[in-house]
């Protein structure tokens, strides 16, 4: 029987090509890209048809292996320069998530390990070394959500923003795995989702997914998360993260901030799952976490269908940074973290 995380995997290696399931047209069809190209890979990345931070990462792993596997490098070195120009263009697709960074290095760091064996042996490295991420992701995924359960209780309400659920990941979700664990010990939590405007993977990934595995998941509009705090129908906020800064400062969807400000002013604990790929030492705080803007078009013609006059300036930041301050916890596969302390996560 297929499970829910087979059927939500937003990436899959088959055959001689990369599947991935095309977020820009669910929940209303369902569709696999077969991709041969890493400019095929660039272009999914960019468009959103893949998407969220982990599997943005894979995606970009398995980029790597088709940038270079027909590759006629005479030498390791040779294959290794192919593989460095491969590594600088496809990180040029988005520049928020750090794991599509951390996922490059790592296939890197695999190749430099390998030495100067031939280069067949060198290109079946990178294609074992995107395998295994995606691989220690599921279980990453998994053991981040043991740990979220510990803060939550049977019968909670829990909001959540953006997709960080199976089809961002291997399977389970980041913020989505506790959802998941408790279905399976047979918990009622009633989890409120937002829609996550402007280009919606609240109401069109997370609504879905969690509708699907038949969790309680009741979709509302990004403004109404406020009111139904206030209703007292919210026990915890449980979201993703695109990159924690040094210091604690998470970049996530837009939206993510006003979230934090609403939970810390009704007294709602507000946690982050963050596999440590998403986790950026090197960044000391969020004002340097780079934010990619999107197109006009996202906001002006939402879903094809034009709603704002021609010519209008638009401002469209696609994440936002949630200051250490407003975040209860973070929680990662090595454990639970107040967000001062998360140097200690990677120790
Ligand atoms: O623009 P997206 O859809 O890639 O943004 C995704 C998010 O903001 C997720 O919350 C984040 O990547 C965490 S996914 C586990």
């Amino acid at each position: 029987m297929t499970t829910i995380h087979e059927a939500f995997a937003p990436v899959k290696w088959e055959g001689d090509s990369l599947l991935l399931l095309d977020q820009t047209r669910l929940p209303v069809e369902t569709v696999f890209l077969s991709l041969h190209t890493s400019e095929e890979v660039w272009a999914a990345i960019r468009h959103l048809q893949v998407r969220g931070a982990p599997a943005i990462g894979m995606a970009a792993a398995y980029g790597l292996y088709l940038g270079v596997r027909n590759s006629e490098a005479a030498d390791s070195s040779a294959l290794w320069n192919q593989l460095l120009e491969q590594a600088d263009y496809l990180a040029t697709a988005r520049p928020t998530a750090v794991n599509l960074f951390w996922a490059i290095d790592r296939v890197k760091a695999r190749v430099q390990q390998e030495g100067e064996k031939p280069v067949d042996a060198l290109k079946a490295a990178v294609l074992d070394e995107a395998l295994a991420i995606q691989r220690e992701d599921a279980e990453v995924c998994r053991t981040i959500g043991e740990h979220l359960l510990t803060l939550l209780q049977d019968g909670m309400g829990i909001l959540t923003h953006c997709n960080p659920g199976a089809l961002a990941t291997a399977a389970y979700g980041t913020a989505t795995a506790p959802l998941y664990l408790a279905k399976e010990r047979g918990w009622n939590l009633k989890v409120y989702a937002d829609e996550t405007r402007p280009v919606l993977q609240g109401a069109r990934l997370t609504a879905y997914e969690l509708q699907q595995a038949g969790i309680d998941v009741t979709l509302i509009c990004d403004n109404m998360a406020a009111m139904v705090m206030a209703q007292g129908k919210v026990q915890a906020v449980i979201v993703g993260t695109d990159r924690v800064a040094a210091n604690g400062d998470v970049a996530n969807k837009i939206g993510t901030y006003g979230v934090a400000v609403l939970a810390k002013a009704h007294g709602i604990p507000f946690y982050v799952a963050a596999p440590l790929s998403s986790v950026d030492l090197e960044t000391p705080t969020g004002a340097d976490i780079p934010i990619e803007e999107r197109p006009a078009e996202e906001i002006t013609h939402g879903l094809g269908k034009q709603v704002a006059p021609d010519g209008i300036k638009v401002y469209n930041p696609a994440f936002d940074v949630t200051p250490a301050e407003y975040i209860t916890a973070i929680v990662t596969e090595t454990g639970i973290f107040k967000p001062e302390d998360i140097r200690n996560s990677k120790q």
